[in-house]
């Protein structure tokens, strides 16, 4: 599908240089962000493995990254589904998304702030919409916000 035809409805992805960047904010990759077997957003079985499977009651800790376009409208969060706000997700991740955790808990609590901020900003847009930045209204918007001064 072209994403640049003026035959989908507005807004339409830009291409640049030839190629349409989705900002879906995945890799669409499985990662293994446990902390090890006694991370409790382990599962405790690989539904993934043929059942009975040694392979099966070996558990699972690797998932698909999920988008976070679009997440702050679509609680709850994880696999499981335990956590209702993002913040309770981004504290969640170890393994291979330590150093993630760890720059998000360096950062002040305003900046922590700022980045749940940041986002909530990852909005589909309601169908109609014609610009890509709204508002909670869907009122086109500047953004950065410092850029409407
Ligand atoms: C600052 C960086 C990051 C932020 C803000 C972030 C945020 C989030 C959020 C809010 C979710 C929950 C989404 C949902 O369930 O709909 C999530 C899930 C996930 N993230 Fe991240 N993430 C970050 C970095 C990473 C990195 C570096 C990795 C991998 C190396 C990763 C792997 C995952 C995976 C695999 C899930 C799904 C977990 C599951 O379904 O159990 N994340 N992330």
């Amino acid at each position: 599908m072209d994403l640049t035809s003026s035959q989908l409805p507005p807004p339409r992805l830009r291409a640049q240089n030839g190629v349409v960047e989705v900002p879906a904010y995945t890799d669409l990759k499985l990662h293994d962000i446990c902390s090890g077997p006694d991370d409790p957003n382990r599962e405790a079985l690989d539904m993934n493995q043929p059942a009975g499977s040694p392979a099966f009651f070996a558990g699972n800790t690797k998932f698909l990254t999920r988008k976070l376009w679009g997440a702050a409208k679509k609680p709850n969060y994880f696999h499981h589904g335990k956590f209702t706000t993002m913040r309770e997700a981004i504290l969640a991740h170890s393994g291979e998304a330590q150093g993630s955790r760890n720059a998000f808990e360096a950062l002040s609590a305003n900046d922590r702030n700022a980045i749940i901020e940041f986002l909530k900003t990852l909005q589909v847009l309601p169908p109609g919409t014609r610009r890509l930045v709204v508002d909670e209204n869907g009122r086109p918007r500047s953004w950065p916000p410092d850029a409407e001064d």
